[in-house]
């Protein structure tokens, strides 16, 4: 657990989550507002100016992540982005110059080592060790940013975060967390200590795997007025329509991510008695490495389960057996997906590696399916 819970519940909140207060005959969540340019007479006043620097719609957006991110703290901001990506960017970029260091983890996001090369192309160091066994506190001498994935995609690793977090302020270094896989009812970052919980909300944040999204909630007001000004030169922001489908989505968050999170226990606990099954991993079972660190600083453990199948073969047969659940890349919707990692190269994973990503569906019948394809498959 984050703290000791107290006030509404997640479910009461998410509901709620960034809501205007009622107006007589307008609707409880404003639709979405279409506009490049507001109306601006004279002196060029805020709030709202021009469409890529703000936009109705995001704020409302922004006050509900924020209010999941960090309930009941002051000082705090959240900014959206066109993606997880953008916002990834919007802080290592708007945070580090030529001559800083950047710590990051060698097991995060698939695209992180092409954002390293962009690093290093500006003059910047970056140093990296694994999520696992707090190792990214051992590079952290000198570092002016400590980049942290956790669990970590899609190894599944956990770190303990406000441990990594003390020795970065120790260190005087910044400290930023990928909460992608836990989304803010799983995990809140600044109450453990960093500096930005930035994620993508493509996944399960909003959940129908038909959006991209990205934020960054901060509460230090300088080093966010770079991340704001780094999305006004770059201009990765989203559409006032994902926008608006985002804010709806919030509304099942808790709902999505406990039935869907609960599934993923309960199909890890399926597979943790086949023999064809190696390398299982999910924070929420009691015997995975990163249970003990996962549930003093985690809620809920998220939707992914990753394990290894003996061979490339025996994991496409499994793949192409499932029925209720898709072959896709990413995580998170309420639709079952599932892959073979090792089919994009880049991620330290055998062949035999599937992530699975567990949706909505009636838990008997995907574990069901599963091990009727892992049956199946071995033929
Ligand atoms: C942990 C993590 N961070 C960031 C991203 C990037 O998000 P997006 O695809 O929305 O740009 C992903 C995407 O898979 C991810 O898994």
């Amino acid at each position: 657990m984050t703290d000791a819970d107290t006030g509404p519940g997640d479910g009461t909140r998410a509901v709620r989550a960034g809501l205007p207060d009622p107006v007589k005959h307008e609707p409880t969540l404003p639709g979405p507002v279409f506009a490049a340019h507001y109306h601006l007479p004279g002196d060029p006043t805020g709030p709202y100016a021009y469409g890529r620097d703000e936009n109705p719609t995001w704020t409302h957006l922004e006050r509900a992540i924020g209010e999941l991110e960090a309930p009941g703290q002051g000082g705090v901001e959240t900014l959206v982005f066109a993606s997880g990506v953008a916002a990834a960017s919007a802080v290592l970029f708007s945070q580090l110059g030529t001559g800083d260091t950047v710590v990051l983890p060698s097991d995060g996001y698939q695209v992180l080592p092409l954002i390293r090369e962009q690093l290093e192309a500006y003059g910047i160091e970056v140093r990296t060790a694994p999520t696992g066994g707090d190792a990214q506190l051992g590079v952290l001498d000198g570092a002016k940013l400590l980049w942290i994935e956790s669990p970590s995609n899609p190894g599944l690793d956990v770190c303990d975060i406000r441990r990594l977090a003390a020795a970065a302020r120790a260190h005087g270094c910044l400290v930023a967390v990928d909460n992608t896989l836990a989304t803010p009812l799983g995990q809140r970052p600044l109450e453990l200590g960093a500096d930005f919980s930035m994620a993508s909300g493509t996944k399960q944040l909003t959940g129908h795997g038909d959006i991209l999204l990205g934020y960054v909630t901060g509460g230090d007001a300088s080093a966010m007025a770079a991340v704001r000004r780094w999305r006004k030169i770059v201009g990765a922001i989203p559409g006032p329509m994902e926008a608006w489908l985002a804010h709806r989505s919030i509304a099942t968050l808790q709902l999505r991510v406990d039935r869907q999170n609960a599934t993923a226990l309960t199909l890890a606990e399926a597979l943790h008695g086949r023999d064809e099954v190696t390398g299982l991993r999910y924070p929420g079972l009691p015997d995975d490495p990163s249970y003990k660190i996962a549930s003093q600083q985690m809620k809920r453990y998220g939707c992914v389960v990753s394990f290894s199948l003996p061979t490339r073969a025996r994991a496409d047969r499994f793949l192409e057996a499932l029925r209720l659940v898709d072959g896709a890349t990413s995580f998170g919707g309420v639709r079952s997906t599932a892959e073979r990692r090792g089919r994009w190269g880049g991620d330290a994973v055998g062949e035999g590696f599937i992530r699975f990503s567990v949706g909505a569906e009636d838990p008997g019948d995907l574990v069901a399916d599963v091990l009727r394809a892992l049956d199946e498959s071995a033929r």
